[in-house]
Parts: structure tokens; C-alpha cells; sequence
């Protein structure tokens, strides 16, 4: 049995749904609306049986039904509104990310595997992982593998350049420090200087693009979801971007991050990949402003 449980049922939690429906035996959407989780689950499962799958799926407005599951995914929270950055939601999502921590930190869910993809999602991983108690491996955010579907995009449509594959390009904060390998994208694609600081400009900025034109980003972030899904299902240890614990690989220690990450049934283990002293030090200098934000909300010392 693949159960999936997704909190929040907002339109990233749904376009998730609607991604997993393939990869699900079960799908449990629950949010605090009323019967907002309720509706959205008929409308999926009829979306199911007209596609002929045999999923189940359902809402609920009661979170401890979200329990014993093998990925729970948290969409929970408020999204950006043009002209925000993601940093800027930290104040309204920290409390809703503690109380769901909260709801996890019985020890009960030891087999589950998390994904946190509410914003600022370096952050929240954090303070999810050190509130809930949960494994280190066992909880990572959405950050490298939407960023790098952001890149291909970029790359396809003003260069002519199709890359495929889950590669891990995109890393560090899934906002204004992120770091593109930049070492690797010359070397693969035979970019300049000039290029790359172009194509990381246009990366930095393309959900910012997306929600000036409609509002929020909704199926990126949903396949990118779903995708991590799969990597865990399979359990065949693909190698992906994601914000994970770190516990000094890249002489990193007790901050979120995205690093490559080896995915399977027990969650998502940190990959220690050669990089440039470069590439180290911009992964340094984004943990560091993340830590600066943790100490701020008092979830570090
Ligand atoms: C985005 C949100 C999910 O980048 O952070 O679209």
C-alpha cells in the first residue's frame, strides 16, 4: 500500500494530488477549512476513476487521521503575493508549521518519510525536523528539483537547450542564495560567465514571474512534488536536489539546505558530491543567512 497524506488542500496541495494519483493507493487531504478537503477529494477521486485508476481518495478536517502514512507532504500555509519574497511569509507560517510539528512529535510516525514545502521552506524544514523530533533523513523540503525544472525551462526556451534527468544544478536556499554548480553548466553546456549569471538571475526570479501573471505557482511545485514522491516510492536511491539537515557534510552543520540527496523508503540521505571550493562557499554563504533567520526566531543557539 502507497498512502500518502497531504496537509493543506490550497491549489499546490491539489495539483500535487492530482500528480500522485498515478503513484497512490490512497491519497488523505486534509486541511482546517471546512469542508474545503472534502470537496476537492470527490473531485479527484472522479478525476481517478475517469482515468481508470484505482486510487482512493479523501478529505478530512481532522489531522490525526494524518498518521502512520509513508509520505506525509506539507503544503500548509499562506503563498506569496507579488512583490513578496518568500522570507517575507516566515511570520505568518512559523506558528502553523510548529503545531503541525506538534501533531508528529509522539515518535508514532517513525516510518513516515516528510516533505515540507511551505515557505520559506529552508527555514520551516528546519524548524519542522527540530520541533517534531523526527530522523534527520527522514524530512527534506521542495527547493533543487523545482528550481532545476525552472533552469530547463530557461534553458530550453532562450537557448535551445534541452537538459533532462533529475540532475542536481540548482542548490543552497531555494530563494535569493541559491547556487547553481556553475562549474558543471559551463563544462555541460559550454556557457560563459556572462550566461550563467544570466540563467541564475532568471532562476532566482522565475516564480516571482509566474505569480505576477497568475497569482501563485501551482503545477511546478505539484510535479516537483510529485516527483520526490516517486524517488521515495521506488526506493531505487535516485539521486535529487532537496533542502535536507545538514550534520557537517560540506562543513555545514544544523541548518537546512539544498544538497543533493540520495531518496528511498527510509527518506532522504544526504549525497556528498566533489564540489568546487566555489560552489562550497556559496553553499556556505546561503546556510549562513539561513542560520541568521533561525537564531532570529530562537529554533537555533
Ligand atoms: C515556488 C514556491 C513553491 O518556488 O516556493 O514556486
Amino acid at each position: 500500500m502507497r498512502r500518502i497524506g497531504i496537509i493543506g488542500s490550497g491549489k499546490v496541495g491539489c495539483s500535487a494530488a492530482t500528480f500522485l494519483l498515478t503513484e497512490a493507493d490512497e491519497i488523505v487531504l486534509y486541511d482546517i477549512v471546512p469542508k474545503l478537503p472534502f470537496g476537492e477529494a470527490l473531485d479527484l477521486q472522479n478525476a481517478a476513476e475517469a482515468l481508470g485508476l484505482n486510487v482512493e481518495v479523501k478529505g478530512t478536517n481532522d489531522i490525526s487521521l494524518l498518521h502512520g502514512l509513508d509520505i506525509v507532504i506539507v503544503t500548509a500555509g499562506f503563498g506569496r503575493t507579488p512583490g513578496m519574497s518568500r522570507m517575507d511569509l516566515l511570520n505568518r507560517n512559523l506558528p502553523i508549521i510548529e503545531e503541525i510539528a506538534k501533531e508528529y512529535g509522539g515518535g508514532r510516525d517513525r516510518e513516515t518519510v516528510f516533505i515540507i514545502v511551505t515557505n520559506p521552506v529552508d527555514v520551516l524544514t528546519y524548524v519542522f525536523w527540530k520541533r517534531s523530533g523526527v530522523e534527520r533523513h527522514r524530512v527534506a523540503g521542495l527547493s533543487g528539483i523545482l528550481d532545476s525544472s525552472r533552469l530547463k525551462t530557461i534553458m530550453r526556451m532562450s537557448r535551445g537547450i534541452r537538459i533532462s534527468g533529475l540532475c542536481s544544478f540548482v542548490l543552497g536556499e531555494h530563494g535569493e542564495n541559491m547556487v547553481i554548480l556553475r562549474d558543471r553548466m559551463r563544462e555541460e553546456y559550454g556557457l560563459s560567465d556572462t550566461d550563467l549569471d544570466m540563467v541564475l538571475s532568471e532562476t532566482v526570479k522565475a516564480a516571482a514571474e509566474i505569480i505576477s501573471m497568475k497569482g501563485a505557482t501551482v503545477h511546478g511545485p505539484g510535479a516537483s512534488i510529485a516527483r520526490m514522491v516517486e524517488a521515495v516510492l521506488s526506493d531505487k536511491g535516485e539521486v535529487l536536489p532537496a533542502s535536507a539537515v545538514l550534520d557537517g557534510e560540506y562543513g555545514i552543520k544544523d541548518v537546512c539546505l539544498g544538497v543533493p540527496v540520495k531518496a528511498g523508503r527510509e527518506g532522504f540521505k544526504v549525497v556528498q558530491e566533489k564540489l568546487s571550493e566555489n560552489e562550497v562557499n556559496m553553499l556556505k554563504k546561503a546556510a549562513e543567512s539561513i542560520i541568521t533567520v533561525l537564531e532570529q526566531i530562537g529554533c537555533r543557539k
